[in-house]
């Protein structure tokens, strides 16, 4: 969640949900994301909205967090109405949501059970940052109710993690999966980051390879974006450090997808991979599939059948608006049908179950990308256009062609 809010249109005071947004409510799949806004310290490079206890201010303390939190998902339920509407994911992000007490986590989950119900066999991932979380911690997270932890490894290489500034050593991550395991967890992500400056093609392989070993179900590797105003951007600017290339980040993907791959994870997702169909993200596949989904906490976004609205940045502004009665959104859209279309090809193009062909209406540019093998027809999928290898590479911009 980017750090910038939109400008939109009004949300009134109730937070009703326009009329279009209710229609077909409960026959989408309907998840829960929960922003948790605080860390430590603030990453180098992280633009994200959260904040550190020096930055926080007045108004706003983590120890009312879950209580401000449990107001809101009640506020979602009275939006909602009363239709059946059981929570097939929830997604606790951050920030750090690990900075809180586990009994804090637990608690906001069960409020979203209270209120909604939980679906059978649904999906509830956590957050972590490696050095937040113990064995102990574990256990009353996976006793709780939690099915999935996600833990932000990023690089296995000390300098790497020195210039992302990042709190936990080296071997640390790999210790946070087996304690994972240990507690009781099927599902284990790892977040990684490449592409960062000084690092080597060695290093990134090396750290692919911690990733494989510790034996998580799911990788997550995305090229460092040099956001504005994070203290990374201002020493790419003084000339402490090079900018990351593109190109030597297209060379970290490819190395990233064979060895990947030669572990036996599929990708599923251009920036993705799952050792198997039950370790893919079902939270994630639901923003990129058009679900419904409430977002809670601060600056935290939301999508209710083609209604997109987003809350008040700052935690104080957030506490302040649910201690009194008021809804927390800033603004919100409606999104026309153009802007739908355009938003399923953007997402689910990125998909390795690709996107119907005939349903992509610029015939010459699907033609170009299919003469220059960025795109190839599923002989298994009968007509759904699905990236190559080079096509993944150029994801962005072929998006961007097609749309
Ligand atoms: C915002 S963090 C929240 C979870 C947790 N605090 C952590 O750091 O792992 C989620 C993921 O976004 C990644 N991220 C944040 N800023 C990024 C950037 N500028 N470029 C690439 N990944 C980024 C983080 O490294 C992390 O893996
Ligand atoms: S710990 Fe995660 S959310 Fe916090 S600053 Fe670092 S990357 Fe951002």
């Amino acid at each position: 969640m980017p750090s910038t809010l939109p400008d939109g249109d009004p949300v009134p005071s109730s937070g009703s949900l326009p009329g279009s947004a209710l229609e077909g409510l409960g026959e989408r799949p309907f998840g829960f994301y929960v922003h948790v806004p605080f860390c430590v310290t603030r990453c180098g490079y992280c633009d994200f909205n959260t904040y550190t206890a020096s930055e926080l201010g007045p108004g706003a303390s983590q120890k009312d967090y879950a209580e401000t939190a449990a107001d809101e998902v009640r506020r979602a339920r009275a939006n909602l109405g009363d239709v059946d509407l059981p929570v097939q994911t929830v997604f606790f992000g951050g920030g750090t949501p690990t900075l809180l007490p586990a009994a804090d986590l637990v608690r906001i989950l069960a409020v979203i059970e209270e209120e909604f119900g939980l679906a059978p066999g649904a999906e509830v991932t956590t957050e972590a940052n490696p050095e937040s979380v113990d064995r102990a911690y574990l256990e009353e997270l996976r006793g709780g109710g939690f099915t999935r932890m996600s833990f932000g490894m990023q690089s296995a290489s000390e300098h790497v993690l020195r210039v992302l500034e990042r709190r936990h050593t080296p071997g640390r991550p790999a210790r946070a999966v087996q304690e994972a395991r240990e507690a009781g967890f099927r599902h284990v992500n790892l977040d990684l980051i490449y592409s960062t400056p000084g690092e080597s093609d060695d290093d990134w392989r090396a750290s692919l390879a911690a990733a494989i070993e510790a034996g998580p179900d799911h990788v997550s590797a995305y090229s460092l974006i040099v956001e504005d105003g994070t203290r990374l951007a201002a020493r790419i600017r003084r000339g402490e450090l090079p900018m990351p290339d593109d190109d030597v980040a297209a060379d970290r993907y490819l190395i990233a997808d064979a060895m990947l791959a030669e572990a036996g994870f599929e990708w599923y997702e251009v920036s993705n991979w799952a050792a198997s169909e039950a370790g893919r993200c079902r939270h994630n596949l639901l923003y990129w599939t058009g679900g419904d989904w409430w977002g809670v906490g601060p600056g935290a976004h939301s999508h209710v059948g083609g209604t997109r609205w987003w809350n008040v940045k700052h935690p104080a502004a957030y506490a302040g608006r649910l201690a009194s009665g008021v809804s927390p959104a800033h603004a919100r859209e409606v999104l026309t049908a153009e802007d739908r279309a355009v938003e399923r090809l953007m997402l689910e193009l990125r998909l390795a179950q690709g996107f119907p062909l005939k349903e992509i209406e610029r015939p010459p540019v699907v033609a170009r990308a299919l003469a220059d093998g960025l795109l190839e027809v599923e002989p298994f999928k009968t007509g759904r256009a699905v990236l190559t290898l080079r096509g993944r590479l150029l994801a962005d911009a072929l998006v961007r062609d097609l749309t």
